[in-house]
């Protein structure tokens, strides 16, 4: 949800900002734009769609202090116009902004009666010329001041005509300092920076930083100044490039094996510090958005099968409206990035309900990790990809070594039982690996439906949820539209809208639910829709039902989602491959949702 970035140094900074840049375009790519703090004033270079078309218009422009900005829209259409960043009336400051200002209707009218000129429709604009209205002697109190004024979620880089400064702050929306020698960095996120530094100061709300080539500065809204100490990221630039893959997805979805075994590495053992746990827990919530939320709903039927406490799964946005009741669950908040506004919003309303939170997160030092009680990392290193793809199985990970913690601590759970469980754990990343294997069958499978308009997906218990999670891959990255369907209920209304031009993808394992499954097949087929069945490997049967059969390796029913989420991600890629979709930025998506 829109990226920014900022560099101050002794090298030329438009070359390097839009380096950053790029690598936030995942954040949002509608118009970018930057300023330059250049010998002949501020300069200023926008343009509408990705950061290559504004670099293609680009003449080299001197200065070694920039801000630059890659935009998803939420006031004011896609344009030149409102791309950021925004100046005042008389191109004295210019700012980047992320995140959404609630109160900037009647401030622009308070601005326009007292002669300010806006050229955009946009919230952000304001900004500018509240700070050029602004009292104070220096660009950090004349930032602070305009930001007094404001309501609503910021992540701002400001900077001034003949200053080799920036300054910036942040309330509900992310930014990082980047430390370097001579130089220092702002950027909404640690992976636009690898390539220049891994030492970053994380900015906590309300706190506003003043940067030079040598300097940064952090202190509160009062002037009261912040010690923070830098921390050293341990992700790679290699991490967060390409490495030779067509796209992201494609990459990210192969590094699932290596991803997964990070993730339990060292806490399979049961080594790490178990106090949190200690507590009673009788309920359990879990909250999370789009894919988080999916992971969430496996994380349901896992924990209660692990530990038998009482757990429900609910959409972030809608925590808010259930009723406090005396009961005060443990809440887990699921965020890959952490800064998801809806998710931050429910983790502080379960706070304040008196409720112990657990955050489930990829990114150190994200919002979430700041609200919650206890962390858990999934430690998929950066995704960059916006369908999220690894940082889903990951949280899986935590949520099954979150059900066998439970478990144990509660005596609901066998040391036998636990022993085979954590004996399959360990041998999943080589099952994810035998999926990927079949990539190329699964791209076949994908030609086939690549025409499709709409699509079904159907599983039951544990695999529910995965269907849900194959539909959102497929509707997010190819524009089928899917729907995700517990199998059960298709008779029930969706039958009605089955014809041979509507596949359907059924999850049929070998476990409790097969037989019922069938019978879900049986109930498609005779309405002449193509069956995808995605089954266990050595089932012969399963051809006589489905028109194709694509096996996953046997799996401990409760693990199953692993293998055929895997699946279901390369048929949602391969789709949008065949239909020419562009995979790693989908239209109108955003991959981190910092608004409500
Ligand atoms: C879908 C997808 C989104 C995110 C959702 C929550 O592929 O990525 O549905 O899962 O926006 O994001 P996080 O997990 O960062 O809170």
């Amino acid at each position: 949800m829109c990226g920014i970035v900022g560099y101050t140094g002794n090298q030329e900074a438009q070359e390097i900002v839009l380096d950053c840049l790029k690598r936030l375009e995942y954040r949002g790519y509608d118009s970018s734009g930057l300023a330059i703090i250049s010998p002949d004033g501020l300069q200023l270079r926008k343009s509408v769609g990705e950061i290559a078309i504004l670099e293609s218009k680009l003449e080299h422009v001197p200065g070694t202090t920039a801000i630059a900005h890659t935009r998803w829209a939420t006031h004011g259409k896609p344009t030149t116009e409102n791309a950021h960043p925004f100046v005042d009336c008389h191109s004295e400051f210019a700012v980047v902004h992320n995140g959404i200002l609630t109160n900037y209707m009647p401030l622009r009218e308070e601005l326009l009666k007292k002669g300010h000129v806006f050229t955009s429709e946009t919230d952000s604009e304001v900004l500018a010329h509240l700070i050029e209205d602004a009292q104070g002697t220096d660009l950090r109190s004349k930032v602070v001041s305009a930001l007094g004024r404001i309501e609503g979620a910021y992540a701002i880089a400001v900077v001034q005509k003949g200053k080799n400064e920036i300054v910036a702050a942040r309330y509900e929306s992310p930014l990082v300092i980047g430390v370097g020698h001579d130089e220092n960095f702002v950027a909404s996120d640690v992976t636009a920076l690898l390539k220049y530094t891994n030492e970053v100061v994380y900015l906590q709300d309300k706190e506003v930083v003043r940067i030079t080539s040598d300097s940064i500065e952090v202190s509160d809204m009062n002037g009261q100044v912040a010690q923070r100490e830098s921390k050293t990221v341990s992700w790679s630039l290699e991490d967060a490039e390409r490495s030779g893959y067509p796209h992201f997805m494609l990459k990210e979805i192969f590094e699932q094996p290596k991803a997964i075994h990070e993730s339990m590495l060292g806490r399979l053992e049961g080594q790490e510090d178990d106090s949190f746990f200690k507590a009673k827990f009788t309920s359990i919530k879990i909250i999370g958005c789009g894919t988080s939320y999916h992971a969430g709903l496996v994380g349901k039927y896992l924990i209660e099968e692990l530990s038998r406490i009482p757990t429900t799964a609910q959409i972030s946005s809608e925590y808010r409206y259930s009723p406090v009741t005396d009961s005060k669950p443990l809440v887990v908040c699921i965020s890959q990035s952490g800064e998801t506004a809806d998710t931050l919003a429910a983790a502080k309303e379960a706070r304040k309900r008196g409720c112990k939170t657990i955050a489930v997160t990829n990114v150190l030092g994200s919002a979430i990790t700041r609200e919650a009680d206890h962390v858990i990392y999934t430690r998929a290193g950066p995704e960059i990809g916006v369908a999220a793809t690894k940082t889903f199985v990951t949280q899986l990970i935590a949520l099954y070594l979150l059900g066998l913690k439970l478990g144990t601590m509660n005596n609901s759970l066998s040391s036998e039982r636990r022993r085979e469980l954590i004996a399959e754990m360990r041998a999943l990343p080589r099952t994810v690996q035998l999926v990927l294997n079949d990539a190329p069958i699964i791209a076949s499978l994908a030609e086939k439906h690549k025409k499709a308009n709409s699509m079904f997906f159907i599983g039951r218990h544990m695999n529910y949820p995965t269907s849900l999670e194959g539909a959102l891959k497929t509707k997010e990255i190819s524009y089928i539209h899917g729907e995700g369907y517990p199998a059960g209920e298709l008779k029930h209304g969706p039958l009605a809208l089955l014809s041979r031009e509507t596949p359907v993808v059924a999850i049929c394992v070998r476990d409790h639910t097969y037989e019922k499954m069938l019978g879900n097949v049986r109930e498609v087929t005779a309405r002449d829709s193509p069956v995808l069945a995605i089954g266990t490997e050595g089932d012969q049967d399963l051809v006589k039902y489905a028109e194709d059969v694509f096996l996953v390796p046997k799996v401990n029913p409760l693990f199953s989602p692993v293998p055929i989420i895997v699946a279901l991600q390369l048929f949602a890629y391969y789709l949008a491959i065949e239909r020419g979709c562009p995979v790693d930025k989908p239209r109108n998506i955003a991959k981190t949702v910092t608004v409500e």
